[in-house]
């Protein structure tokens, strides 16, 4: 285990924040102010001309974000951290600073749906080539990689299907071409999976998920080089998107990353148990979960992956109408998209996350249109089986155990 994930928690509590340097005080100061005040008429042009280290305007940096942007980093392994609006402003920050008009970007096959969205209709519009190519076979990389390709992108594991992709392969692979890598790792967060340590250049993350924790702010992050990282923040963030965080909001995800740990431990333990019991449930087809030993991608996930999350996709041999049967007799585990919060979400992709995708696309790009996403939340793990079990019970298939 390395240094950095050994103290991964007191890192996510302590690290660049010292309450000595605040009249003691233990949590960190709210800067709420949209610019700052310039010592002299000179100290503002030489900060403009970046001769100067400070503040200027809250769309361009924020010291409470400035704290939020150095943990994020550090629990990723990356030089810097960017903070954005939302994960959609982080993605797309990054990607309008990285490509240009004539470039191509490859991505997997399955993305979230409004990741999909923005490469098939925006980027697309702007005369950059968008090319889908299967990345749980590394080898598919290679044959598609070209001049042009200017950044591979994927999620790991994807939204909603939970398929995996070698991070250290298809970084290896992209980088023997002139190509970036920038993961998507928000279903994993930095407690599982450190992708920069595996090779790839830029991490993004919707912390609306599991980084904030409790479902009630909707913000982005990134990594890279610092500079890499200061180009995205001075062209994608402050240009191209305006899509900064508010430091409201940078106070709730640093409060959230406090008990990462604690949480992650405890979604991937119970969605352990709930994928064991759908697994062995009479009407259910077919469960992903990455640690199950009938996942096809078991063996890369436990090399990936010290723990398999709180994410689990299944379908139900009555297809989508039993799937909302379902959906509609819980009693406890809400009907909502989002994930990663403390309460147990359940939605159905193919009419609610990734309706952005036609029906010719989901079934092209493997989501089914009967896959019902479940994250598994942080209430006790007999009354979330208690509830799937009532609501599984009563549908004309039933339950085996
Ligand atoms: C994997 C993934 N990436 C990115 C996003 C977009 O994040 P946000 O809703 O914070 O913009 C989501 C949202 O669901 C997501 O699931």
């Amino acid at each position: 285990m390395s240094t950095r994930a050994r103290n991964f928690s007191t890192r996510a509590i302590h690290h660049g924040y010292n309450p000595m340097d605040n009249e003691g005080a233990l949590t960190p100061p709210l800067h709420l102010t949209s610019t700052f005040a310039f010592d002299s008429a000179e100290a503002g042009g030489e900060m403009f001309a970046g001769e100067r280290p400070g503040h200027i305007y809250s769309r361009i940096s924020n010291p409470t974000l400035d704290l939020l942007e150095r943990r994020i980093a550090v629990l990723e392994g990356a030089e810097a951290g960017l903070a954005l609006a939302s994960g959609m402003g982080a993605i797309t920050a990054a990607l309008w600073t990285l490509l240009a008009s004539g470039d191509e970007i490859i991505v997997d096959k399955t993305l979230y749906g409004c990741t999909f969205a923005f490469m098939r209709h925006g980027l697309a519009k702007f005369g950059i080539t968008v090319t889908h190519v299967d990345l749980t076979v590394p080898e598919n990389l290679t044959a598609a990689m070209s001049d042009r390709t200017k950044v591979v992108y994927f999620e790991t594991p994807a939204n909603p299907n939970m398929r995996l992709v070698d991070i250290a392969e298809v970084s290896k692979i992209a980088h023997e071409g002139c190509a970036k890598v920038v993961v998507d790792n928000t279903y994993a967060t930095p407690y599982l999976t450190r992708p920069i340590e595996l090779g790839a250049d830029i991490v993004v993350h919707s912390a609306t998920k599991y980084l904030g924790g409790h479902g009630d702010v909707v913000a982005g992050l990134l990594v890279g080089t610092t500079e890499q990282v200061s180009e995205i923040r001075m062209v994608g963030m402050k240009d191209m998107t305006g899509a900064v965080m508010a430091p409201f909001n940078a106070m709730l995800i640093l409060r959230g990353l406090k008990t990462l740990a604690l949480r992650m431990d405890r979604h991937c333990s119970n969605a352990r148990v709930v994928a064991e019991m759908l697994e062995s449930s009479q009407g259910v087809s077919k469960v992903h979960y990455p640690g199950l030993k009938s996942f096809a991608q078991h063996e890369l996930a436990k090399r990936q992956m010290p723990g398999f999350g709180g994410m689990i996709a299944f379908e139900l041999a009555g297809g989508i109408e039993t799937g909302r049967q379902l959906m509609n007799r819980l009693k406890m585990i809400g009907r909502a998209v989002s994930l990663g919060d403390a309460e147990s979400l359940i939605q159905h992709p193919a009419s609610m996350t990734h309706s952005t995708y036609t029906a010719e696309e989901r079934a092209e790009y493997g989501i089914s249109d009967g896959l019902i996403r479940l994250s598994v939340g942080l209430e006790d793990i007999d009354d979330i089986l208690e509830d799937l079990h009532q609501g599984l019970a009563a549908n004309p298939l039933r339950l085996s155990a």
